[in-house]
């Protein structure tokens, strides 16, 4: 099948190389021409595991670069739409990127083409863009727009595309479903996993992938409250955490006992500093907006998000009480990115704490694995990067865990410890088992535990241990 994929961002890029591995041939649209000369130029935009490989298994062959979409979508049968979605000030999506593209999309429909929101969008997207492609001219049969949402974790993107736990199509019509049906084939009928060069399976993969079809607009509901529910469920185990910390109780004890249901499960049950990134943030936001224009109250939503906020606060606090005053503290920071494995840094937790510290004086050096480049474009002063986690602690009040890379979960603590100037770690991750940092000499601090102290620290009554 020949297929256009609109947008070569985070989602688009990855679904591009993914659908050339499955054996389409692909060409990826976008209208930055500076970002299409380094694709074709073999480079790799982003930091994203297998993708370059992907990328320089197909490129030139099939999957192609163009920034002409009129051309694109005459060429092809299936064209996915991948462009961005921000939030408005108003916290809706804002469409105005999707519009645009279906505008121009209409210039090459002639033959019959299936459009695919592949984006995140409101329910009802479907509907205008099948009014916008009508309203610029193109004939009703000549066409049929999808939702095809995606369920890409930024990091294990290329494995998520490939080993999906399930496959979501929209359809308002079999011809349609037929064509996204055959697009997924290798992966439906699972021929693409007895391939000696498909990418490495992960755990727990569902081979077959199943595929779930469904109408236009459950599919993009099934898109934004897949991500509602994960954000809940990230912000009621925080809320939990933060009533394990009130009562000496441990949240990791708490999280098996509950997680070990097998109708809650284990995954993304992982305390922390609140959730980040391009979506869950201005997907909850735009979810609650949705459902408000539809007539639903959905006020849950709001908690979700204020519990969200507030984890950054009481981690703030939390650094607060360990070393007392501030202005002029050393910080050593293990990370940036949103979450381990990825550059990007949209909606990070990390980097809004590291404005508050810098905000109230403190001086910075940070780590991180992937992200630096993309934080020294958004923050320039006040903060040093330096090149591995130990360096980030070298003379140290305190060393912050801000990201779960998996690096940051495997110091050598006996380094650790000679490095920094005081022997504190206050980690948002919950990367180490407290008892072994208190053997180790840390004083350390973590999420839903209680502190723990070297031998013969003691402890003060609200957590912090005596100078
Ligand atoms: C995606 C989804 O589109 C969004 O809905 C989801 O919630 C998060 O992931 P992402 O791939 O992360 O967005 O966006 P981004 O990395 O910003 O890439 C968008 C690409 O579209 C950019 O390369 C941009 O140049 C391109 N673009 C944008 C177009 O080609 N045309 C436009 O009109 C607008
Ligand atoms: C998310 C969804 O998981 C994916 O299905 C969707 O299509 C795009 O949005 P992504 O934003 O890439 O993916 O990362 P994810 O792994 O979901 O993490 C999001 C945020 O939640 C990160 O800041 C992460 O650190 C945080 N998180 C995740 C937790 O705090 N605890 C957890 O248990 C899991």
């Amino acid at each position: 099948m020949r297929i256009a994929v609109v947008g070569s961002g985070y989602v688009g890029l990855v679904a591009g190389a993914c659908f050339a591995d499955l054996g389409h041939d692909v060409i990826l649209v976008d209208n930055d021409k500076e970002k299409l000369a380094a694709l074709k130029d073999g480079q790799v935009p982003i930091h994203e595991k297998f993708l370059p490989e992907l990328l320089n298994r197909h490129r030139g062959q099939r999957l192609s670069f163009s920034d002409d979409l009129e051309q694109a979508v005459r060429a092809c049968s299936a064209i996915f739409i991948a462009v961005g979605t921000p939030s408005t000030e108003q916290g809706e999506a804002d469409l105005s990127y999707v519009e645009s593209v279906a505008r121009q999309i209409t210039g090459g429909v002639e033959e019959y083409k299936v459009i695919v929101e592949k984006s995140t969008v409101p329910v009802y997207t479907s509907e205008w863009i099948r009014k916008i492609i009508l309203r610029n001219g193109a004939s009703p049969e000549s066409f049929d727009v999808a939702s095809n949402p995606e369920f890409l974790r930024e990091g294990t993107a290329v494995t998520d595309f490939l080993f999906p736990d399930r496959i979501v199509v929209g359809c308002d019509n079999d011809r349609c479903a037929a064509v996204l049906r055959e697009i997924y084939e290798p992966l439906t009928s699972g021929t693409y996993y007895k391939r000696a060069d498909a990418i490495p399976q992960p755990d727990r993969a569902s081979i077959p992938a199943p595929i779930i079809v469904t109408s236009t607009k459950s599919a993009e509901l099934i898109k934004h409250a897949s991500n509602a529910f994960l954000a809940m469920k990230i912000s009621f185990i925080n809320a939990v955490a933060s009533m394990c910390e009130s009562v000496g109780a441990s949240v990791n004890q708490v999280c098996h006992g509950i997680g070990t249901d097998s109708r809650i499960g284990p995954r993304f049950l992982n305390p922390g500093i609140g959730y980040g990134g391009s979506c869950f943030p201005k997907d909850v936001m735009a979810f609650r907006a949705v459902a408000r224009e539809c007539g639903y109250d959905f006020r849950l939503l709001d908690e979700v998000m204020r519990i969200n906020e507030d984890q950054r606060h009481r981690f703030l606090r939390k650094v607060r009480s360990a070393l007392w005053t501030l202005r002029g503290k050393h910080l050593g920071v293990l990370g940036l990115a949103f979450k381990g494995g990825t550059d990007d840094i949209r909606e990070s937790p990390a980097i809004l704490i590291v404005q508050s510290l810098l905000q109230e004086g403190c001086k910075i050096t940070a780590y991180d694995p992937a992200a630096m480049e993309r934080t020294r474009e958004v923050m320039n002063s006040g903060i040093k990067f330096v090149n591995s986690a130990y360096e980030a602690a070298t003379a140290a009040d305190a060393l912050l865990i801000l990201t779960e890379w998996e690096e940051f979960a495997n110091l050598d603590l006996n380094r650790l410890n000679t490095e920094l100037k005081y022997p504190i770690v206050i980690d948002g991750r919950n990367l180490y088992d407290p008892e072994v940092m208190a053997a180790s000499g840390f004083t350390y601090y973590s999420v839903g535990r209680a502190a723990s102290h070297p031998e013969g620290v003691p402890a003060l009554k609200n957590g912090t241990h005596k100078a």
